[in-house]
């Protein structure tokens, strides 16, 4: 077959709703602006995956320091029957923040060994990560369908809540769950749960509390990939708004808080400076020593996990871990 007409064929087992908001570029201005017009300064997380920042977050996931994937694909290769078996044979998976989908093979082939069809739902800011992985994902699984939403969670949350499907797992993988403040996590929590149907579950990946060095360690990895990938949401601003910021005069920065448990991940001025925002009109003054924080890092433990389930609407059934303990799986079920 040519490969004109393999893509034709993909085609027809593709869509992609694209909800990321007409002019994303408004958004991303506001909240640049409001971000560094704050004391302290600030960054949403979300803006670190932009095409560049998604390629960087899949070499972190190769690095010896970032445990966090080997751990929890570690997990899905061992228990994804179990996983799967949990619940009554669903016909549609869908996942949040997919990113790669890398893991989700495990569990796409384990349902489809029982199955003739599987539609599957990624959900994912980066459009270009999701269209990434869906072409990649259809090539392997001609008997896989793909309705993906590039889109904001809550966003892609709210358009998932329009459509009645049929049994579904719902996957949150990657420990995506440690980027929310704990009211944000249930929040989201609550919003999957009203897409979901008695009978249906999630499957929740959360990274687990233990020794601060192990965890400053995944985040300041020795080859400098997750100073890149902080960095880059510089680059971003420089290149979408006009600005200068002078990547040499910033260092990343990622500590351990250990009363709010946890990773706090900060770009340091390394050197007092003023930075054009031309685009916004603005200059922005950094002392030494200043930071603009990017993203938090929560670590859990599973009486933490067990309550986010309760206050959500979910009872929380099994839970894998792998073979040190660092990191959980957690089977959430939709009931009542
Ligand atoms: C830490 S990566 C994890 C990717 C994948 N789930 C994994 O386990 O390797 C986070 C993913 O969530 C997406 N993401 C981050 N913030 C988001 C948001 N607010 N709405 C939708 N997707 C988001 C990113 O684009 C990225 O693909």
């Amino acid at each position: 077959m040519s490969q004109p007409e393999m893509s034709r064929m993909h085609e027809d087992r593709l869509v992609i709703h694209n909800l990321v908001k007409r002019d994303p570029l408004a958004d991303f201005a506001e909240d640049v602006r409001r971000g560094l017009a704050a004391n302290p300064k600030y960054l949403f997380p979300k803006y670190l995956y932009d095409e560049l920042g998604s390629q960087l977050f899949e070499a972190i996931c190769l690095l010896p320091e970032y445990y966090l994937t080997r751990a929890e694909n570690e997990i899905l290769s061992r228990y994804a029957g179990e996983i799967v078996g949990a619940i009554a044979m669903p016909n549609t998976l869908i996942e949040m923040g997919s990113g790669s989908a890398s893991k989700t093979r495990l569990i796409i082939e384990t349902l489809l060994r029982d199955q003739s069809e599987l539609l599957f739902v990624p959900v994912d800011i980066s459009a270009s990560a999701l269209e990434r992985s869906s072409r990649i994902l259809l090539q392997s699984y001609p008997r896989l369908w793909i309705e993906a939403f590039a889109a904001e969670y809550f966003d892609g949350l709210a358009e998932l809540a329009k459509k009645q499907r049929g049994r579904t797992l719902a996957l949150f993988l990657g420990s995506n769950i440690s980027n929310f403040e704990p009211e944000e996590a249930r929040a989201f929590l609550r919003a999957m749960r009203s897409v979901l149907r008695a009978g249906d579950a999630l499957l929740l990946g959360a990274d687990l509390k233990k020794d601060k060095h192990i965890l400053e360690a995944a985040y300041n990895d020795t080859l400098g990939v997750t100073a890149a990938f902080s960095r880059n949401l510089l680059v971003r601003i420089n290149r979408a708004l006009d600005a200068d910021f002078d990547l040499p005069a910033f260092r990343h920065r990622a500590v351990f808080n250990e009363t709010a448990s946890r990773i706090e991940i900060c770009v340091e001025s390394l050197q007092p400076q003023k930075v054009a925002i031309r685009k916004l009109d603005m200059e922005v003054e950094l002392g030494e020593g200043e930071l603009i924080h990017t993203e938090n890092s929560y670590k859990y433990d599973l009486a933490g996990i067990a309550a986010l389930a309760s206050q959500t609407g979910f009872v929380c059934g099994r839970t894998w871990l792998d073979s040190q303990n660092r990191f959980s799986s957690n089977l959430l079920l939709a009931e009542g």
